[in-house]
């Protein structure tokens, strides 16, 4: 297993280029299997989820190519060959659920895998699948797997959700997109990623209102047609690397990036000190003065995403004073915890609240990771602390962060990779 080696303590400082949202990407593939057309997609990452759900596809009958040199177009188009989603697949990307309402929608039938739980958290599908019930669908669960099948056409329906749910948005959405009539979704996720994928649709032939906002109104049609379509700049992979700009003490450009689709997070980073400076088709984030504790809690879009959680945390730690972060979202989320501990950092877990007490500076450590933003939370660390970090199960990061090293070293950071 990979691992990566970090000597800390190097004010990052130059231009990093922010790639396209793996978190729009994904559905946005899945919605590939709604027509029959090419489905071109733009400023596609290079990640390891992004070959998981193009091998998905793949079992699905449809033909992903690669049409741009560097790989970040990718063309979808083919007819549907099998409606089964295998669990060999599903475990490894629980996004793989994302494929049920489009095949369901488009072939009336779907057999998906039931994914399991995962590191962060038990993360069931329930919203998913009441949802398409209560868009007519037959719902069964047997052997592992959803068996989902509808007479006809899925009917469009009122859908309230008891809390907010991306994935069930983006499921539910995509169904609707095809389905007989209206669906009105209420309490609907409203994050960047959402209204990336709606506009997608939109591109397709979909008839979709509301959205940026909590209610989206879906008339069905028919059916949709092929589109070009270029993904959002990552807002987490943006945020990320603010808090390593933040984190040294540096000054490190965010090509592409967009403020707007910062939310929260651009209001708490400026608060606890750092400079956020708009640019055209660019974010400059500095440091100058020293960090100050700023409390944080998780929350659905437009509040402070969990998947900034960690590497916020990691910025507190080595702020003055204290910070309260609570995780809202899921119930496992504090599993860098202990290894930012052994990295010197001084912090307590109450529940769903973490109080982070700064600390002069960290001392780099051993260390391993059990989930994405855990993984690069602690790159983070070592990017700050003194001496050497080697963080271990580097596979978690390459799901989500595209040539990490390259882009922190590009900056100045002494980081490298070794194969294990
Ligand atoms: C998406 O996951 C993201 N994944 C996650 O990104 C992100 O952390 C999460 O949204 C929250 O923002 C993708 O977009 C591919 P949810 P998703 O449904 O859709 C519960 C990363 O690091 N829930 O909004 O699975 C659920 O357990 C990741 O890139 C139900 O109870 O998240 C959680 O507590 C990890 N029943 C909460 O809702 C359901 O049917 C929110 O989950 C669905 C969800």
């Amino acid at each position: 297993m990979d691992r990566i080696r970090i000597r800390g303590g190097r004010p990052l400082e130059g231009d990093i280029v922010i790639g396209g949202a793996k978190n729009a990407a994904l559905p946005l593939m899945a919605a590939g299997l709604l027509t029959e057309e090419r489905l071109e997609l733009g400023n596609v990452p290079q990640l390891a989820d992004i070959h998981t759900m193009a091998e998905l596809l793949a079992q699905h009958g449809i033909a992903v190519e690669r049409a741009a040199p560097d790989g970040r177009v990718l063309r979808l188009g083919g007819a549907i060959g099998s409606t089964e989603a295998p669990y060999d697949i599903v475990r490894k990307m629980r996004a793989s659920v994302l494929v049920l309402g489009p095949l369901l929608a488009r072939c009336g039938e779907a057999r998906v895998s039931l994914p399991g739980g995962c590191a962060i958290g038990t993360r069931p599908v329930d919203l998913h699948l009441r949802g398409l019930e209560q868009m007519g669908a037959e719902i069964r669960l047997d052997g592992g797997y959803i068996h989902a099948a509808v007479r006809g056409r899925l009917r469009g329906a009122a859908i309230v959700f008891p809390f907010v749910s991306v994935g069930a948005t983006e499921n539910l959405l995509m169904a609707a997109a095809l389905a007989d009539g209206q669906t009105v979704l209420v309490n609907a996720a409203r994050e960047p990623e959402i209204g990336d994928l709606a506009a997608c649709l939109v591109a397709m032939g979909a008839r979709i209102e509301g959205i940026g906002t909590d209610r989206l109104a879906i008339e069905g049609v028919a059916r949709l047609h092929g589109a070009r379509h270029a993904i959002v700049p990552d807002r987490i992979e943006t945020g990320t690397y603010a808090c390593a700009a933040a984190i040294t003490g540096g000054q490190v450009r965010l090509m592409g990036a967009r403020v707007e689709h910062l939310g929260a997070v651009a209001r708490t980073l400026r608060e606890a000190g750092v400079e956020i400076e708009e640019q055209p088709d660019a974010l400059l984030v500095r440091r100058r003065n020293g960090l100050r504790g700023v409390d944080a809690m998780t929350e659905p879009y437009p509040g402070f995403p969990t998947d900034m959680q960690a590497q916020y945390m990691v910025l507190m730690s080595v702020a003055e004073g204290a910070a309260m972060v609570t995780e809202t979202i899921f119930e496992n989320r504090f599993m860098h915890v202990p290894e930012l501990n052994r990295m010197g950092a001084r912090i307590n877990v109450h529940g769903a609240s973490a109080i982070v007490r700064g600390v002069p500076a960290l001392s780099g450590a051993p260390v391993m990771a059990t989930d994405l933003r855990a993984s690069v939370s602690l790159v983070l660390a070592g990017l700050a602390a003194r001496g050497e970090t080697v963080v271990n199960r580097v596979y978690h990061l390459d799901r989500g962060y595209e040539a990490v090293e390259q882009k922190l070293a590009a900056c100045g950071a002494e980081i490298e990779r070794e194969a294990g």
